[in-house]
Formats: structure tokens, C-alpha cells, sequence
């Protein structure tokens, strides 16, 4: 593995050697040093949990890394992000972490960049978020152990999360059969083969084993897109009630920033079956599997 841009990239193989080796980093604290590499981020959009835990993973594992404040960047002079990255190639950094709108924008920089270097996608446009369903995947074999049984629902704006996307290729890969994706009818997406989609939340979320609820992505809904967000609270916010229909051990996530009483409520995102703080938990784990499976290469 050179980069980490598309889960669709990675065989079954490849993701349950990251899964184990997050799942080890975690278990067993004596670390590698990295120290050779030098490692920068650029994010053009905002982030808490994935910058943050990159330079966690970053920091454990001895590699320098600088976070550039974008806002305060050339772009604001026009440069683009090809020649800023050429820029910070030419310094010494050889790991860029790049999170930005536009979609397909790693597979050009890859193309377009000389030399040797590792691009990881920390989320493209609505499109891709590898490192993110690795961490997902990681929870979900911490908890579950086997992939191939399990009902796995997914809940929310699954038109515009690139969450759900990386997410369903990635349990798709890791041989998932019964995968949910519960949205409104505007936000459903109908391309994706061998998943059951709905609009029928409790058809949807009963007997599940995993349900991975979703935030709307109000930045990212064009006009025809809008709906009542009132009403999606009404109809689809996983509530204490609707959780009930799902296996008594079902396990709640969420990849955050969550917005409590709008798609999940309090009461849910802070009961017992909620991982949602151990997911960005192993999100520091993963994120040290990655670099370090990268420097392998
Ligand atoms: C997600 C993202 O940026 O796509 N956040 C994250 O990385 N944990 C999800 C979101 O913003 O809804």
C-alpha cells in the first residue's frame, strides 16, 4: 500500500491486516519509531476527530508532523493544492494528509505529484473517507468478531456522506450480506448493488446488529435536497424507542461531530450500546496502522 484514497482499493486481505494491526497498537503500547518520515496535513475543510487523532497517531509513532493552518496558506494567494504540496515535497515532508471538497482530487494529486511520497484521503467531497471506515470496521470486529452474519444498518443522509460510502464498500469487502441503508427517499441512493435500501426506519433498524447513524450533511445538500428537518426528527432520529426494535446488543455508531436531538438523541448517543467514543478511540489506532503500513512500501 503506497496510499490510502479509496477503500476500493484495498483487498479483504489488506483491510483485516490494518484491522489487526490498529487492534494491536491498541492491546501492546511498545510502538515503532517512524522517525525518518516527515509528515504534513492539509485541511481544507473542517475536522476534529480525524486531524486530531492523525497527529496523535503521528506523535506515538515518532514522525514529525505539521498541521497547515490552510486559512492562514498561500491559497489564499491563488496557489493550488498540486504546487502547494510540490512545495512541501521540496522541504522534506514525504506523508501529506489531505482532506479537501473536491472529489477525485487525490487520485490527481497522485498522478500529477513526482517522486516518492504516501497521500492519505482524510475525506474527499462526498466521496471517500477510507481512514474513517477502517476505524468503523475496527470497532465493529472489536465488538462483533465475525462479519458475514451480522444485519448492519445504516441511518440518515446517505446521499451526501462520503461516511457511508467508504463504509459500505468497505463492509461489502469485508463480506457483509444484510446491509440496511435507511434514508428519507431524497436521500436514498439506488447505484450500489447488494444493499437493501428503505425509507421504512423500522423495517430497517429491526433485528439489527450494528446501526451506524449518520449526520445530515448541511453543507453539502444542494436545493433539491432540502427537507424538513423537523420532520426527519420526527421520523428518523434514533430515539430510545426505535433502538428497541434492534438486537438487545445491538451496538450504535456514529463517526461524529453528532448533532444530539437531531439524528440521534441524548439518550441514545450516551447509553451503554453507544461506541461512538470508543470508535474515536480506535481512530487513533487505526490511523497508526495506516502510517505505518505505509511506510512499508
Ligand atoms: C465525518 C466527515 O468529515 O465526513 N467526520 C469525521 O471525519 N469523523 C462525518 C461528518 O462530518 O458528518
Amino acid at each position: 500500500m503506497n496510499h490510502l484514497i479509496d477503500i476500493n482499493d484495498l483487498s479483504a486481505i489488506e483491510i483485516e491486516a490494518l484491522i489487526d494491526s490498529g487492534c494491536e497498537f491498541k492491546k501492546n503500547k511498545s510502538w515503532p519509531k517512524l522517525s525518518s518520515s516527515n509528515c504534513s496535513m492539509l485541511f481544507y475543510e473542517n475536522s476534529t476527530r480525524t486531524r486530531v487523532s492523525f497527529e496523535l497517531a503521528a506523535k506515538y509513532l515518532k514522525v514529525t508532523l505539521v498541521n497547515i493552518d490552510v486559512a492562514t496558506s498561500s491559497v489564499n494567494k491563488g496557489e493550488s493544492v498540486l504546487d502547494t504540496m510540490c512545495n512541501l515535497q521540496a522541504m522534506g515532508f514525504d506523508y501529506f494528509i489531505v482532506r479537501h471538497q473536491q472529489e477525485k482530487l487525490p487520485q490527481f494529486l497522485i498522478e500529477n505529484m513526482k517522486g516518492d511520497f504516501h497521500l492519505i484521503n482524510a475525506g474527499s467531497g462526498k466521496e471517500a473517507h477510507p481512514s474513517q471506515a477502517l476505524l468503523d470496521a475496527m470497532t465493529i470486529y472489536q465488538y462483533k468478531k465475525v462479519f458475514s452474519g451480522l444485519k448492519i444498518a445504516i441511518l440518515g443522509d446517505i446521499k451526501h456522506s462520503r461516511v457511508a460510502n467508504s463504509l459500505i464498500q468497505i463492509l461489502t469487502i469485508l463480506g457483509v450480506k444484510s446491509l440496511y441503508l435507511i434514508s428519507p427517499a431524497s436521500w436514498q441512493r439506488t447505484d450500489i448493488a447488494n444493499t437493501i435500501v428503505t425509507d421504512d426506519i423500522e423495517y430497517g433498524l429491526s433485528e439489527a446488529d450494528v446501526i451506524v447513524c449518520l449526520r445530515i450533511q448541511k453543507e453539502r445538500l444542494e436545493k433539491s435536497d432540502v427537507i424538513d428537518f423537523d420532520e426527519y426528527q420526527q421520523n428518523y432520529s434514533l430515539t430510545i424507542d426505535k433502538l428497541q426494535l434492534a438486537q438487545k446488543d445491538a451496538i450504535v455508531m456514529h463517526p461524529g461531530p453528532i448533532n444530539r436531538g437531531l439524528e440521534i438523541s441524548s439518550q441514545v448517543a450516551d447509553c451503554s450500546q453507544s461506541v461512538i467514543l470508543e470508535q474515536v478511540n480506535n481512530g487513533v489506532f487505526m490511523r497508526m496502522a495506516i502510517l505505518n503500513q505505509l511506510s512499508k512500501s
